[in-house]
């Protein structure tokens, strides 16, 4: 196998990476071991240093300490690097809406950018609950930790999801961005889509010519996207009860992934020129019609079961879940495409939690021959051939075809043409660190516009609205037991993309 062409990395500039929210939960499990991984494989900028902030009053030695046990928790910590990696770590305590902390911060910045020679140059990574998103981003453009003389020394910002929860939010969210940060320094980031087997899809549709002409309502009879979670809402209820599903997964995650298969290929691999297809995409997606909704929309949630063979709870016994609640744990979608290309072919978006499999998956199915020549041999069902992208835990694309049987009768049968990373698995980033990497070579190719932002929940704030407000929202719920496929509906018996 040969690897040709690659796209040339350059050197990332030096620069400080600066965390809000760095005694919490991400910064723990993804951040750190990610900013590790990359030094080990010397993908870090050359010059750097990581200065986490928090509520938590901790010292930068205890911080040090808690790094150093976020990195072994991933069972990575090699002693030699460990110790010039921990040399760029330090700790903050701040109180994120007191200005006085911003100076401090401000001035404990400058002397590390001194220190390490990291020339002004500032990454500001906010892993903090998004209530504080605006509060952050506020005070870092007034008190000048956010200044920047574009295109040096430059400062980015990252903002994790949520972004807002319906339109006004997120509309907000922007505004109060826009204020202090102009388009090209902000990565609203969606992990999903630095998966390798997610920014594979793109090279395959377009760096393959073959597939072009058969990639439309002609051919293709319907897509299934499909990310199905073993584990429950954890330890996230607080956030979970107001988001739900939809806002969760929907809103970013699974319509990404709906772009990437319906775009259009844009004139050049460049950030803007793929977003802005992606942005055509959300603007052509059919809204839902409140009358005839309930047909195309099932929402579901756990109750208690068992996965991987142990007994688990229903999600109004997790800890923090109202008893009674009405928030949903698993969505199945039929969503529709108003243009050309994908006229009348449905697709099919299902994300849920407590099912049977972890699985993330793309299913492309094809339409039947038009005329079988075979029917009176062995009857009129051949299988139409199926393209599977398998995002995880499997990584690969599986073409099915039908292949005569070896004998002398005449036989058919459904044969794999596989490709699989699991030789390349040395070599793959893991999704954080695909991010990380990009915001420190101004990559924006993963990184959500404003538009596309807006456009999501333009799309889905109605739906969402619809749901949490109708009447009978209680009798609209589906319960599915924890460990099965999901609610048994009628919109759900029709998908293939679980069938292996
Ligand atoms: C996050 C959601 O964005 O994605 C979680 O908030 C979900 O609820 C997670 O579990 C799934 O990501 P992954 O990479 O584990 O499939």
């Amino acid at each position: 196998m040969q690897d040709v062409p690659c796209q040339c990395q350059k050197p990332s500039d030096p620069c400080g990476i600066i965390i809000f929210g760095a005694s919490g939960d991400l910064t723990f499990r993804k951040i750190m071991p990610s900013l590790y991984h990359l030094y080990c494989a010397e993908m870090l900028p050359p010059a750097f240093y990581v200065l986490g902030c928090g509520r938590t009053e901790l010292s930068t030695d205890t911080f040090r300490q808690k790094m150093h046990d976020a990195i072994c928790a991933k069972g990575q910590c090699d002693l030699a690097q460990w110790r010039s990696f921990v040399d760029h770590l330090y700790y903050l305590p701040i109180a994120y809406d007191d200005p006085a902390c911003y100076d401090a911060l401000c001035t404990t910045a400058a002397s590390l950018e001194t220190r390490f020679d990291t020339k002004g140059n500032r990454l500001l990574y906010l892993a903090v609950p998004p209530l504080l998103f605006p509060t952050i981003i506020e005070m870092a453009g007034e008190t000048g930790l956010a200044l920047s003389n574009e295109p040096f020394p430059w400062c980015r910002i990252v903002v994790e999801k949520p972004f807002g929860s319906d339109l006004k939010s997120a509309v907000a969210l922007n505004d109060v961005l826009g204020r202090y940060f102009r388009e090209s320094q902000i990565y609203r980031i969606d992990h999903y889509l630095a998966k390798e087997t997610v920014q594979n899809i793109l090279i395959f549709r377009f760096a393959n010519a073959i597939l072009e002409p058969v990639w439309n309502r002609q051919y293709i009879e319907r897509v299934e996207i499909c990310v199905a979670e073993t584990v429950g809402v954890e330890h996230r209820a607080g956030y979970y009860e107001q988001a739900g599903v939809l806002r969760d997964m929907f809103q970013n995650h699974m319509l990404q992934l709906l772009s990437l298969v319906a775009m259009e290929p844009p004139a050049q691999f460049l950030a803007d020129m793929v977003r802005d297809e992606k942005a055509k995409v959300f603007r052509s997606l059919q809204p839902f019609d409140p009358q005839t909704m309930a047909q195309s929309i099932v929402l579901g949630q756990y109750t208690s079961g068992a996965v991987d063979n142990s007994p688990v709870p229903g999600y109004r016994e997790e800890p923090g879940v109202n008893p009674y609640s009405l928030t949903p744990t698993y969505a199945l979608l039929e969503i529709h495409i108003d243009n050309w290309r994908w006229q009348g072919v449905p697709f099919y978006l299902m994300s849920g939690k407590r099912l049977q499999k972890r699985l993330s998956r793309i299913l492309v199915q094809f339409k039947d021959v038009p005329h079988s020549i075979f029917r009176n041999i062995i009857g009129t069902g051949i299988r139409s051939n199926r393209l599977v992208f398998d995002i995880q835990p499997t990584e690969r694309i599986m073409l099915s075809f039908q292949a005569k049987a070896p004998g002398a009768a005449l036989c058919m049968r459904t044969i794999p043409l596989e490709f699989n990373y699991d030789q390349d698995r040395d070599r793959m980033l893991d999704a954080y660190e695909k991010v990380l990497l990009d915001c420190f070579n101004g990559e924006q190719m993963l990184a959500l516009r404003q538009d596309s932002e807006e456009l999501c929940w333009s799309f889905l704030t109605p739906l969402i609205e619809t749901c949490e407000t109708c009447i009978n929202r209680e009798k609209a719920l589906w319960f599915y037991p924890a460990g099965s496929w999901g609610p048994e509906s009628e919109l759900a018996s029709a998908l293939q993309v679980l069938s292996d």
